[in-house]
């Protein structure tokens, strides 16, 4: 894009969090342990022992977070409930603290003319289910209906965009799969367990919505990562149609379709499960719209010796990646968003997710902290955003990840916010892309036809 904005005058411009990222204070005011909890607090689960016991602290200073969504200019804020916090051993007994807090966050955001964006499921499960086997037990769809038709009954007269789950895809390949999230575990048949039971939930949280009646709507918010096969070889190809089958297009099938892609069988072998067709009626209850995590494209190599799939997703250089070793593409974002509109049809779609961690020089008093990487990945990918749209994609949204740093699922190395937190003081400080976002929001994006530096134009 090279001139004027390209942004509808109702462009939703926001910022997104995460419950366990921020909030801290996990067994504050009555609340139940969580399974990202026990997990952090299990030896040598995260580097050094990182946990979220403190986090941004968010849990008691989020009146100044609100005030800087505020300055900021933010539409809307997206984040995630605990819910533990609200329903300390999954269902049954109601913690009404841990709502309150809820109820005093979204009353807040309201007076500061900011949009409360909800997250049920932000991967932090309630510990007492994952002692009755979390995701892999079938009373998931159960339990996860009741947390939504009370958070419904509680919130829904003032929040009025919904999201089920976040990146169910993560859930079951890190936390069942590899065990580098929670729960931990290593298991194929778990994984692929999880994984149809987490779209079993959604749908009983769709379903929840619709029957309590509240104004709004609600969507699912998945991660998508376009695969590109390593070379032209037709093995390489077809690796990457394998590695697309399992991360980009499983949820949003089962979802949309009612159906799985057709290779995901032949991926799993024999820990694939046996699943009653009857499942997916539910699961398909219509949203209304499509939330879209989008971070990097992968390259993908057949590998018929890897474990425990037949292919590798090969590391982008060191030198232009992110901290946690993502490769900017912005052209993948463009694309990314243009093949959801051809495959799942002409829903609103909203990013829910985009952001950089790189690291950050520390905050000098007075000062704006230069961030000049993720400036340049901000511009490079909200001016992808706009080709999306002007190629016709029904894009309303843009929700920047993330308002603050952060815990980011094992360690606070990895800085994705706008907002920099000395995680000694928790003194927030806005980064230059806090500015540069500001003033896309002030201009609904015209401020980025200005002409841009060298660095993003690299970046692309
Ligand atoms: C996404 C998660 C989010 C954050 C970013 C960097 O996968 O939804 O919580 O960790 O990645």
């Amino acid at each position: 894009m090279t001139e004027a904005s390209h942004f509808p005058s109702d462009f939703v411009w926001g910022a997104a969090t995460s419950a366990y990222q921020i909030e801290g204070s996990p067994l504050a005011d009555g609340a139940g342990a969580s399974n990202w909890h026990r997990f952090c607090h299990t030896p040598g689960m995260t580097a050094g022992g990182a946990t979220g016991d403190v986090a941004a602290d968010h849990y008691r200073r989020w009146p100044e977070d609100v005030a800087l969504m505020k300055w900021l200019g933010l539409k809307a804020y997206r984040f995630s409930l605990s819910w533990s916090r609200i329903l300390p051993d999954g269902y049954g007994r109601l913690n009404a603290a841990g709502l309150d807090f809820y109820d005093r966050l979204v009353d807040g955001l309201l007076t500061a003319g900011v949009d409360p964006w909800v997250t049920l499921f932000h991967w932090d499960l309630p510990a007492a289910l994952d002692e009755r086997g979390g995701f892999t037990n079938p009373d998931m769809a159960g339990w996860f209906g009741e947390y939504a038709a009370v958070v419904y009954a509680r919130l829904g007269d003032r929040v009025r965009r919904w999201m089920t789950l976040n990146e169910p895809w993560v859930v079951m390949d890190g936390g069942y799969l590899y065990g580098v999230h929670a729960p931990g575990h290593r298991s194929a048949y778990e994984a692929a367990r999880a994984a149809h039971q987490m779209m079993r939930a959604h749908g009983a949280g769709v379903a929840a919505f619709r029957a309590a009646g509240s104004p709004g709507e609600i969507g699912l918010v998945v991660n998508l990562e376009p695969k590109y096969p390593a070379t032209r070889s037709g093995k390489d190809k077809a690796a990457a149609m394998r590695a697309d089958a399992y991360m980009n297009r499983w949820f949003l099938d089962g979802a949309r379709f009612g159906s799985y892609p057709e290779e995901l069988p032949g991926i799993f072998g024999e820990a694939w499960p046996d699943i009653d067709p009857a499942d997916f009626g539910p699961m398909t209850a219509p949203i209304d719209f499509v939330g879209v995590n989008y971070y990097t494209r992968g390259i993908v190599r057949n590998d018929p010796k890897g474990q425990p799939f037949d292919w590798y997703r090969v590391p982008p250089k060191k030198r232009g990646a992110t901290t946690t070793g993502w490769e900017v593409h912005a052209p993948s974002f463009t694309r990314v968003l243009e093949w959801v509109k051809e495959r799942y049809g002409d829903l609103p779609i909203y990013v829910t997710e985009n952001g950089s961690a790189f690291p950050d020089p520390p905050a000098v008093r007075g000062k704006v902290l230069a961030d000049p990487k993720r400036v340049a990945y901000l511009r490079s990918h909200l001016a992808a955003a706009a080709d999306a749209i002007a190629n016709g994609v029904n894009l309303r949204g843009y929700f920047a990840w993330s308002l603050l740093d952060n815990f980011e699922w094992g360690s606070y190395e990895k800085r994705f916010g706008l907002i920099h937190v000395n995680y000694k003081t928790q003194k927030r400080t806005p980064k230059a892309s806090a500015h540069v976002y500001r003033n896309v929001i002030a201009t609904n994006g015209a401020s980025l036809s200005a002409p841009r530096g060298k660095a993003s134009r690299g970046a692309r």
